[in-house]
């Protein structure tokens, strides 16, 4: 079976499946949830000098995404300092803390949580573009302790630039990314906005986040050369597999741990190895990074490859036909037929086709 331990900053995890900080790691017992749940290790909702005051509501389902306009953690910091992390060190996985956000709070918390803490997870999210902040919360973290400071970007600033600047100051890892907004959604029957803060924004999280999180994590990878932890639309163990080929580490789970429960994260790890298995991987570290090699070998092709099509495989769906706007491809007899030269090449059958019948010729070339 597929190898799934792996290790960051000597920090060693069971498998690369862990929680984001948010509602499912909102106080110990629940830490302890989803170790119990399969976490490879752990991570505490972001603590900062004050509780937070959180508007209400704070949390919605859309299609194909989910909404919050949660803050930091509601508790006191005390709290999590006298209670709350040591109940999640019972659990025996590594416990990473996430702390925000300004320099001055992260000078004040680091020595604090530093005895619980097998790394810290420093918050950029409300401390503006400028990436001297974020350094200067880097650094902070860094003189305070001496245990490996990750710190975790929100989608909305280039990430390049911030990449670059994280290892400047001295970070050793990265996450990426925190949910992307302000985006808003409203209850037609009502007019209300679904979110209570003023203006009625929120963020975004969930399965439509998962195209910007592999996109920065594709390139932070390109840009520097320190572990990515990626988060962002993480429901399956195909999806994780996606975010490690952009160039992660390990994964973290919010939005699916909140909407499915804590079995999630041993789930998803489970499907990992299962992937891998039959893919002909001896370990999850062998697809990190796979992207970063295919762009350079990727052909760049102004002209249409019409795809191969494998009738043996075709169930005579007809999702292939409905969206062909060209008119190429049509289900006669149960089975689809190409019409090659009305092709455009966009590609669009091959990623509707559920039994893979429709292929793209450098597909094929990879396995
Ligand atoms: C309700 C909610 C609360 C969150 N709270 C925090 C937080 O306290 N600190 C933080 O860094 N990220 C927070 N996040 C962002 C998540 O950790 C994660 O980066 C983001 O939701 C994308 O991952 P997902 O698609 O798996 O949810 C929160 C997300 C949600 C949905």
């Amino acid at each position: 079976m597929a190898k799934l331990e792996v290790e960051i900053c000597g920090i060693k995890f069971r498998n690369p499946v862990m929680p984001a900080a948010g509602p499912p790691v909102w106080n110990g017992e629940a830490m302890k949830r989803c170790a119990e749940g399969g976490a490879g290790g752990l991570v505490s909702k972001t603590i900062s000098v004050m509780a937070a005051q959180v508007p209400h509501p704070n949390m919605a389902e859309i299609p194909g995404g989910f909404l919050n306009t949660e803050l930091w953690s509601e508790l006191p910091p005390e709290q999590w300092i006298e209670r709350e992390y040591a109940i999640a060190k019972e659990t025996g996985l590594p416990l990473i803390i996430s702390l925000g956000y300004t320099a001055k709070d992260i000078a004040q918390l680091a020595p604090k949580v530093r005895p619980y803490a097998d790394a810290l997870e420093l918050s950029t999210h409300y401390i503006g573009d400028d990436p001297r902040p974020m350094m200067e919360a880097i650094q902070a973290a860094k003189e305070a302790v001496e245990v490996p400071v990750f710190v975790k970007f929100s989608p909305f600033r280039d990430v390049k630039v911030a990449a670059l600047a994280a290892k400047e100051a001295g970070a050793d890892g990265i996450v990426a990314i925190n949910s992307f907004g302000p985006v808003m959604a409203i209850d037609i029957e009502t007019g209300f906005p679904l979110m209570g803060s003023k203006e009625g924004y929120g963020w975004l999280s969930g399965q439509a986040l998962k195209p910007l999180a592999v996109r920065c994590i594709f390139d932070i990878a390109r840009t520097v050369d320190l572990p990515i932890i990626g988060v962002g639309g993480v429901f399956r163990g195909t999806d994780a597999i996606e975010l490690m080929m952009a160039g992660a580490w390990a994964v973290q789970v919010c939005t699916a741990a909140i909407l499915k429960g804590p079995s999630i994260f041993g789930k998803i790890a489970k499907e990992m190895e299962e992937w891998l298995d039959s893919h002909g991987y001896s370990s999850v570290e062998e697809v990190r990074g796979l992207a970063l090699k295919r762009v350079q070998e990727q052909e760049y092709r102004l002209y249409p490859v019409p795809p191969l099509l494998d009738p043996e495989r075709c169930t005579g769906c007809k999702l292939c036909e409905v969206s062909c706007v060209y008119g190429a491809i049509k289900v006669v007899d149960k089975k689809a037929v190409l019409e090659a030269e009305k092709c455009a090449g966009c590609g669009l059958c091959v990623t509707r086709c559920r039994p893979r019948a429709l292929t793209l010729p450098r597909a094929a070339k990879f396995k």
